[in-house]
């Protein structure tokens, strides 16, 4: 990271620190050994007190933006066109904003009209960008998309799939109706999109990034769709990684924990619990996953197709059984 970037990085971890860990329990720590006294100033440990005065806000300094958020790399996708879904929000505006950054033009495509914010943003920053509003389970709105990159922009290199629907209920209380949304959203609405963009990828030499979720290989309660949905994520991209090459390359994601507005709805136990489960002891930032996008978007990833990535503070890898 370059010194100014450090600067405001370290400016940011302060001044976002306080209310990030205060809200979300997300105190981040460098080491288990500083576990249970970082844990004892978040609130989901009692955290409507703060024992410690200053020494305790020093504690729940959000250090992931110190330990993360490389520096977007220059111009790597000068000239490249981008289609994000999900865009208007989380990973997905995260990820227009970093495809932005590196110099490609972005096409956000999102059912929430915060699309329109997030595109404005970029415009604002000196980028390209345009918002679509539109319903990933609609094939009127891919060929839309399709139609306004290439007008606007000169045609799509990169697809970015991440637009995802979750109802939270075991299996006999999801309706045949959840289930079809679900499903709808986060695995249809992708393979439509393949079906109108890869041809058109591979003849450009471009790359498709899903994204996926651990839950692709893990089960946690009340997701029976969404699991099913994002584990066939990860086989969909094998195969379109086998039809479409050489000419495409497709790999996909699995996030862990990471701290977007989906997170709203989960409890301070919830997230202190999450947070326990990684190597790294904190939750990712929307910017973690989106830098995993944007490698696997790259030519710095030009020999890897068919991959499964995981961008979870080694969540999966980790499991407590004292
Ligand atoms: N946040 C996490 O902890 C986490 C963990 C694992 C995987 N993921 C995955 O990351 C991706 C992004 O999640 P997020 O946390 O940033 O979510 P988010 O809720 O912040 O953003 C999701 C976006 O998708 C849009 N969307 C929903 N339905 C749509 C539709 N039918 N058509 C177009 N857009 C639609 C929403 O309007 C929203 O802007 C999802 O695929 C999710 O499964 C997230």
């Amino acid at each position: 990271m370059r010194p100014a970037a450090l600067f405001c990085a370290a400016w940011q971890g302060v001044a976002i620190g306080l209310p990030v860990g205060r809200s979300t329990g997300q105190a981040v720590r460098i080491g288990r050994s500083r576990r249970r006294r970082a844990a004892a100033a978040t609130p989901g440990n009692g955290g409507r007190s703060w024992p410690g005065g200053p020494l305790a806000v020093a504690l729940v300094v959000d250090y992931s933006y110190f330990m993360s958020n490389a520096d977007p790399v220059s111009g790597r996708f000068t000239g490249r066109v981008a289609l994000v879904t999900g865009g208007a929000s989380g990973i997905g505006a995260a990820t227009t904003r970093r495809l932005s950054a590196e110099g490609a033009a972005v096409v956000i495509i999102d059912v929430s009209a915060e699309g329109e914010t997030v595109a404005e943003r970029v415009r604002s920053a000196g980028g390209r960008a345009l918002f679509l509003p539109g319903d990933v389970r609609d094939e009127r709105t891919w060929d839309r998309a399709a139609e306004a990159a290439e007008e606007a922009f000169g045609g799509t290199d990169i697809v970015v799939n991440n637009a995802y629907a979750l109802d939270v209920a075991p299996a006999h209380e999801t309706s045949p109706a959840s289930w079809d949304r679900q499903i709808g959203v986060s695995l249809t609405g992708v393979f439509l999109g393949a079906r109108r963009l890869l041809p058109g990828l591979a003849a450009r030499g471009g790359a498709m990034v899903i994204t996926s979720s651990v839950h692709a290989m893990f089960g946690l309660p009340g997701r029976p769709a969404y699991a099913a949905a994002k584990g066939g994520l990860v086989s969909l991209s094998r195969q379109l990684a086998v039809e479409y090459g050489p000419g495409a390359r497709v790999n996909c994601v699995l996030p862990g924990p990471i701290l977007t507005p989906a997170w709203d709805r989960v409890d301070e136990a919830d997230r202190a619990r999450s947070v326990r489960a990684t190597v790294l002891d904190r939750l990712g930032s929307p910017d973690e996953v989106a830098a995993a996008i944007a490698f696997l978007a790259s030519p710095d990833a030009s020999y890897i197709t068919g991959a499964a990535l995981t961008v979870d503070g080694g969540w999966s890898v980790a499991k407590d059984s004292a």
